[in-house]
């Protein structure tokens, strides 16, 4: 029976036997083979997408949370604190409701998607809305965390990026060896990290490493113009993010893997949303459909042969106010089988 990721992969996790496990049986999750990306690029490519929308709280966080939130607990923590585009708070909030324990979440006003905010409100946690953006938002909860005993669970804290690495295990188990690429969307930064380091703890086993693949937004793309964006913005309200807690760790995954940071457009990550939900039975959120916007894009630099894993790194329920916009509207039908079958086209 699967127990969650930190029993899988205890023996490359900081976890003692006095360590209480609050899980959610996270991870797990499946690498589905895509089927009409490579007749569309035109090449001999094997993609898959790890679809992590399918952890506990719909997104990648989980695989973070567990360790992050068991850890806290172990300290003796009453509270946790984050900050959050939506999937941290939505994740932060479960655990710790898990857990028994209180969280607090902020999140910039009014720009979470709308089943995220659902959650933290559902779990229970102190939902407090900042007028400022993420950036700002982590800013203030590092100066409380440090000041008061609260566990601040954003990326910053190492032990969500422990959690988050077995994401690649899962890749490295599932396929017997690495990929040639992997592809993900980048936003605070912490998941390419934590991929990286789970690919290269793994080395023993996959005696290979990926190209790491990044993709931001293009309006919240700090690291790929190198400079701090005081106005991020972006459809993918996820990857909403101007100054990345973890920049100098994910430029570090780029340069060591040989890989790249790129920029898509809103427009390019919408579309790729909506290709996956229609031609693939996808359903990813726009912020995880940045990683097939960009091998879209930079499709010229792939071989036939090659492998190539994009993270689908949030459910597509999470953002269904984008899901609804970007697709056509239901059609009204009178309560007539021959107004039916005309609809229909029959
Ligand atoms: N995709 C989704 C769906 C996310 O929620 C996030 C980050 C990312 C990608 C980017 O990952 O930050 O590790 O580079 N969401 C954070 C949050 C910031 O608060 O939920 P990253």
């Amino acid at each position: 029976m699967w127990q969650g990721l930190i029993n899988k992969y205890r023996k490359y996790l900081p976890v003692t036997d006095k360590t209480p496990i609050i899980t959610l049986c996270e991870g797990n999750t499946p690498l589905i083979k895509s089927v009409f990306l490579p007749q569309y690029l035109g090449k001999k490519l094997n993609i898959y997408f790890k679809y992590e929308g399918l952890n506990p709280t719909g997104s990648f966080k989980d695989r973070g949370m567990t360790m992050a939130i068991s850890k806290a607990v172990e300290k003796g923590m009453k509270a946790v604190m984050c900050a959050s585009t939506g999937n941290t708070s939505a994740s932060a909030s479960a655990y710790a409701a898990r857990a028994g324990i209180a969280s607090f979440v902020l999140i910039p006003e009014g720009k979470i998607a709308l089943g995220k905010l659902a959650q933290a409100m559902m779990h229970g946690a102190t939902v407090i809305e900042l007028e400022g953006n993420f950036d700002e938002a982590l800013k203030m909860v590092c100066a409380v965390t440090e000041n008061y005993p609260i566990e601040l669970v954003n990326s910053i804290n190492p032990f969500r990026i422990e959690g988050q690495k077995t994401a690649s295990f899962e890749i490295v188990d599932a396929l017997g060896v690495a990929p040639d690429y992997h592809s993900l969307p980048v936003g605070n930064a912490g998941n390419i990290t934590a991929y990286w380091k789970g690919y290269n703890e793994y080395f023993e086993i996959s005696k290979k490493l990926p190209k790491m693949i990044g993709f931001q937004a293009a309006g919240s793309a700090p690291i790929y113009f190198d400079k701090v964006i005081e106005k991020p913005e972006t459809v993918a309200t996820a990857i909403r993010i101007g100054n990345p807690a973890s920049w100098k760790q994910a430029v570090a995954a780029r340069d060591e893997s040989g890989g790249f940071i790129d920029i898509v457009t809103d427009e390019e990550i919408l579309d790729a949303f909506k290709l996956l939900a229609e031609k693939e039975g996808v359903f990813c959120e726009p912020a995880s459909a940045a990683s097939i916007a960009g091998i879209i894009k930079r499709k010229d630099i792939f071989k036939d042969g090659d492998t190539i894993v994009c993270t689908l790194t949030g459910h597509g329920l999470k953002d269904p106010d984008n899901a609804i916009l970007k697709s056509s509207k239901p059609i009204k039908v009178k309560n007539s089988l021959s107004d039916l079958i005309k609809v229909i086209g029959l």
